[in-house]
């Protein structure tokens, strides 16, 4: 008999297990008619706050949003740079450029797949300076670079203490891309532990489905310990307007959909039993996948507690791999195939193969294994059998 094929990501069991208060939270939504703004938007703000340790949160309507309306509150102005990864979602950049700014890229970390610090360093340093104010000038725009932003990929913090002292020095804003990051945590070399969301001026979430925290919708929102940055997000998610009908300046349409927001608060209690799980299944993969020849598990250093938005192995031969591993039923992703440098849409910012070297080959041999909360022990087991079995295939037929 054939084993039931382990999906990549089931969203379905843990939302049938909610069911009956999802649905009662919509019946009460439809009963007020509050669906935007009011009560679970604010309740769903003061706790999303307190579980990140931060001061404010401002719920916004998705992940891209939150990253742009942080860059521009944070004081990213039109015309300047902000150094970033490529080993990114697209919409890192998408918000960089909506907010009018440059990007330029700087490489990752080979063993966390974050920002690199040393590469961060030894850019900036090769920065021609501005004669007049000093600031370095983007190696690929010339326009002077005012901000970076980090992003704690697959729900692993990076290396902050490192790139908050970079950024001191050059005086740059930091803007953390944890989209992927709720939860996660770092040790400071203050000696306390902190949460994503509260390193930089402010910090962007995603609240999509998959994510470790996801609304049934679109969502997202934007954590900060400055009340001018939180103030000037509410008024950019809304039009621009502090008073209704008063626009104090040009603002979007980018607010948290109240039916979302209780939806969340819901989902919210359940993310730190949620989080343990994947911590445990991400354990359970470590030692099924350890020993395996050519196998690459993920990074965990000793200053990190990651929350396993993805769990990602590195292999050599990932495609083929990855075809294997579906001809037996495991599914799996590509996080991501293509870095954002190399993206159509970008060839005029001229990056060519070979200008991030860590990022293209993290991009050609990573793999992102089944992951999500529910997942069962057995089903690690067939997924770490699939990659056994495609090794003991690849000996025998003597392509190692
Ligand atoms: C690293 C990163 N940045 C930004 C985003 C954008 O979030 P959203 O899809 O909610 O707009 C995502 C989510 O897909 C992401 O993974």
């Amino acid at each position: 008999m054939t084993p039931t094929p382990v999906p990549f990501l089931d969203l379905v069991t843990i939302h049938r297990e909610l069911e009956d208060e999802l649905v009662e939270a919509f019946r009460q939504s439809l009963r007020s008619a509050a669906f935007i703004g009011g009560a679970q938007v604010e309740g769903f703000e003061r706790e999303f706050a307190e579980y990140c340790g931060s001061t404010h949160c401002v719920g916004v309507a998705n992940g891209t949003d939150a990253v742009r309306f942080a860059l521009m509150a944070a004081g990213v102005k039109p015309g300047e740079a902000v150094v970033t990864v490529a080993h990114t979602f697209i919409a890192t950049c998408e918000a960089i450029s909506q907010a009018g700014a440059a990007t330029e890229f700087v490489d990752i970390d080979p063993r966390t797949y974050c920002m690199d610090p040393q590469a961060l360093e030894a850019y900036l340093a090769g920065c021609r300076r501005d004669s007049a104010t000093g600031r370095p000038l983007g190696q690929r725009t010339g326009q002077p670079i005012t901000a970076v932003v980090p992003v704690h990929l697959y729900g692993q913090v990076a290396d902050m203490d490192a790139i908050l002292a970079i950024a001191a020095k050059y005086d740059l804003i930091v803007v953390e891309d944890a989209c992927q990051a709720h939860g996660a945590e770092y040790h400071c070399a203050d000696g306390t532990w902190k949460r994503a969301g509260t390193f930089g001026k402010a910090a962007a979430f995603s609240f999509y489905p998959g994510k470790n925290l996801g609304a049934c919708g679109e969502a997202g929102a934007v954590t900060t310990e400055d009340p001018e940055v939180a103030r000037t997000i509410r008024m950019l998610r809304e039009h621009g307007q502090a008073q209704k009908y008063y626009h104090d300046l040009e603002g979007y349409n980018g607010r948290l959909d109240a039916v979302q927001a209780a939806f969340l608060r819901i989902k919210l209690r359940r993310l730190p039993g949620w989080t343990t799980q994947r911590r445990e299944a991400a354990c359970r993969y470590n030692d099924l996948l350890g020993g395996l020849p050519d196998v690459t598990t993920p990074y965990e250093g000793e200053r990190s507690r990651a929350v396993y938005h993805l769990y990602v192995i590195r292999h050599p031969e990932r495609d083929a791999l990855a075809d294997h591993l579906k001809a037996q039923g495991v599914f799996t992703g590509l996080h991501y195939p293509q870095p954002v440098h190399l993206q159509k849409c970008y060839v005029e910012w001229g990056y060519k193969e070979g200008s991030l070297p860590v990022t293209e080959r993290a991009a050609r041999e990573i793999l992102s294994l089944p992951m999500f909360p529910g997942l069962k022990a057995e089903q690690q087991a067939l997924v770490a059998a699939g990659i056994a079995s495609w090794q003991q295939r690849a000996e025998l037929s003597g392509v190692q």
